[in-house]
């Protein structure tokens, strides 16, 4: 499978299905994921099970050559469930509950719930099982989406309570692990502990960050509910489910476990208000390389943008190019294959602005043409890199217990975890440094650098994992707020960074948050043109004990002392960054840690242009991107082979057109 679309049958007369499946093999497409809103459909009334129109669907797809992945429809649970247990509708952190009329209005502990989903899954996976154009499935939709506020209702409070039990065996234990002897809130029983909702100030930061685990392992619990029956009933059948990128409500290490390979949904142009209507490719990028973190492997893109996206607004429109642009992207960052939301724009319902291939009228047009086109140039390249990965040497470490810890004590109102770790990111995509983005439970060794932002959470064995591997050669970035608190989530009483202090060679004596204070940073290492640059948010004032100082602070009582510092340590080298550096420090910062540990760019390009890399052990493909609403041109080693985009190179340069891009080959790259 290269490339699909997100196809809904159920939204059109079945008059026009078999349209519908030749204008997609026309294309090239052979995959549609299919059902993942229609229970309703698909069972009315409770037991009138009605799967003949998904069938005939399915088969008048199947006649074009399109296999078909399936989603079980537990995000959108039918009117006739609710009405009879109005309970499994989620109840908010404010403690309104939701009602029905959107979608995942379904509270995922509620046992009701669960046994419809029991029962209906087995029914509909057994339905399939042995149907010849079905090859697998997607869970649910989007897991938190929607109700992002997560659900805080009775049957959720006393798996919370269950949750914890697991976790702390005795009450004594929470209350010393929690510090509950703070303003009095000493539990003698799990029963008594609250849910996060309103209180006259804030909750215990301990049982916050357990009630982000908890709703977290209750998203992965609900999943392999329907896991465990699929793989049951079709055991030749692939499982996987659509993530997020960023998104944080989940710990998707967690949850791509029991999958199969993971799939993302990529949509760089936004219509909400609160956000930039076009993300920069280096967060559409690092969202990517996250994905391919979950499992170090290919993935699936299961919706892929296809047209303006919109509900009460719109986005712009993809400009020409554009779509196809987004499409090399996630192919350059390890998608195997590419699925399109959606084939048609729908004629109602909540998303009638969302633009599919085809317009509302069904007729093909601009997107279709540019959507054939990239489908039928990429198939090729498609096949011989499936499976191909960047073999990156730079990794990035993420941590959702890290963000989660950070977003309930934030420290400075604008510190933000994925931000932080996007300054980071976005020096290394500009530097053509392919990343890897890993979780710490990650091997390291096989990185020769290892940027671990924002460590605020700290554990016996995670310290001595990082001494390890500088230990043994490698090069660590450690930055501001390491090792301050314990996996509880309370504070660690030693001096920062605790013991990391040899590690590092350095002490943190006092610090400041950067409230309506203005700090800068002066970069040392000799050279003439000295920058100098904010710091900001926070600066941990250091002391030098055998590490050499990088970057100084340059005002206020601080001054002149260290702000960034490198520590040979055993084979290795340890850096530590005691605060948010402006972009040209980060910039000079990170130029330095990479050419230290010995990485080199895939290529050089002009800004705006990105260089990518899949590759084994003897072929390499590079994807040039131009991000660019402008041309560009620029030289290219000339062993490299066009295969596609072969009218642009001459002479050894290339001029990519606006939002062009161009894929070569080559041998073995970095
Ligand atoms: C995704 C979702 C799709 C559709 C699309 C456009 O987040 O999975 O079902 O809603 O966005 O809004
Ligand atoms: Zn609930």
């Amino acid at each position: 499978m290269y490339f699909g679309v997100d196809y809904y049958p159920e939204h059109w007369p079945k008059e026009r299905w078999a349209i519908d499946a030749r204008l997609m093999k026309e294309t090239g497409i052979n995959v549609v994921r299919l059902a993942e809103f229609a229970w309703a459909k698909m069972e009315p009334q409770l037991g009138d099970y009605h799967f003949e129109w998904l069938d005939e669907a399915i088969e008048i797809l199947g006649k074009e050559g399109i296999k078909v992945v399936l989603g079980t429809p537990t995000p959108t649970p039918p009117i006739w469930i609710i009405e009879q247990n109005p309970e499994i509708l989620p109840v908010n952190l404010d403690g309104t509950r939701l009602g029905f009329g959107g979608r995942h209005h379904c509270c995922q502990s509620n046992e009701t719930y669960r046994n419809h989903i029991r029962r209906f899954v087995r029914e509909m996976a057994g339905h399939y099982s042995n149907n010849p154009h079905v090859i697998g499935w997607q869970t649910d939709n989007e897991f938190g989406n929607s109700h992002q506020r997560l659900c805080a209702c009775s049957s959720c409070r006393a798996s919370f309570h269950k949750w914890l039990e697991s976790k702390y065996k005795t009450i004594d234990e929470l209350n010393k692990a929690w510090g509950t002897v703070f303003w009095s809130q000493t539990y003698s029983r799990f029963d008594q502990i609250p849910a996060p909702l309103p209180t006259p100030n804030s909750h215990n930061p301990s049982l916050l960050l357990d009630w982000k685990r908890f709703c977290s392992d209750l998203i992965v619990d609900f999943q392999k509910l329907q896991v465990d029956i699929l793989r049951e009933v079709c055991p030749n059948h692939f499982i996987t489910h659509n993530f997020m990128g960023l998104f944080d409500k989940t710990d998707y290490f967690n949850l791509a476990k029991d999958l199969d390979f993971i799939s993302h949904d990529q949509y760089p142009m936004h219509f909400r208000p609160e956000r930039d209507p076009l993300s920069p490719p280096q967060n559409l990028a690092m969202a990517l390389d996250l994905m391919r973190g979950m499992k170090q492997k290919a993935f699936w893109i299961m919706e892929q943008q296809a047209g303006h996206s919109g509900w009460e607004l719109v986005s712009p429109a993809p400009r020409p190019g554009q779509l196809r642009l987004w499409t090399y992207q996630s192919v350059s960052h390890g998608a195997d294959t590419v699925v399109y939301f959606r084939w048609r724009t729908c004629l109602f319902g909540t998303e009638e602005y969302w633009h599919g291939i085809l317009p509302h009228s069904g007729i093909p047009g601009r997107r279709y043409a540019e959507i054939k086109k990239t489908i039928q140039e990429l198939t090729p390249v498609m096949k011989e890199c499936k499976g191909m990965l960047p073999g990156a040497g730079a990794a990035i470490l993420f941590s959702y217990d890290q963000e989660w810890a950070l977003q309930i004590q934030p420290h400075h109102p604008q510190l933000n975890y994925i931000k932080h770790l996007q300054g980071y990111y976005k020096a290394l995509f500009d530097a053509h440094i392919p990343v890897d983005i890993i979780s710490d439970k990650e091997d390291f060794s096989r990185y020769k650098l290892l940027v671990a932002p924002l460590q605020f959470l700290m554990t016996p064995e995670l310290s001595t994992k990082f001494k390890d591997y500088v230990s043994r050669g490698g090069h660590l970035v450690l930055t501001m707020r390491t090792a301050v608190k314990n996996w509880n989530n309370t504070v660690i009483p030693e001096e920062l960074p605790g013991d990391l202090s040899e590690l590092l060679g350095i002490g943190i004596h006092d610090y400041d948050c950067l409230r309506e204070i203005e700090q800068s940073v002066k970069w040392m290492p000799g050279d003439a043109a000295i920058t100098s640059e904010s710091a900001n948010k926070w600066c941990d004032i250091i002391t030098l004990d055998g590490a050499k100082a990088l970057a100084v602070y340059e005002k206020d009582y601080y001054s002149g002392t260290p702000a960034i510092t490198c520590n040979s340590y055993k084979n290795g080298l340890a850096y530590y960054v005691g605060t948010e550096p402006g972009t040209s420090i980060m910039e000079k910062f990170m130029h330095e840690a990479v050419k230290t540990a010995g990485l080199s760019p895939v290529m050089r390009t002009p800004k705006g242009v990105e260089a990518t890399i899949r590759q084994d052990r003897d072929t390499a493909f590079i994807f040039i991107l131009n991000h660019n609403a402008y041309a560009v041109s620029f030289e290219i080693p000339k062993e490299w082979q066009a295969v596609t985009g072969k009218e642009f190179p001459k002479d050894g340069f290339v001029s990519l057109p606006p939002f062009e891009t161009a894929v070569f080959k080559s041998g073995r790259n970095l």
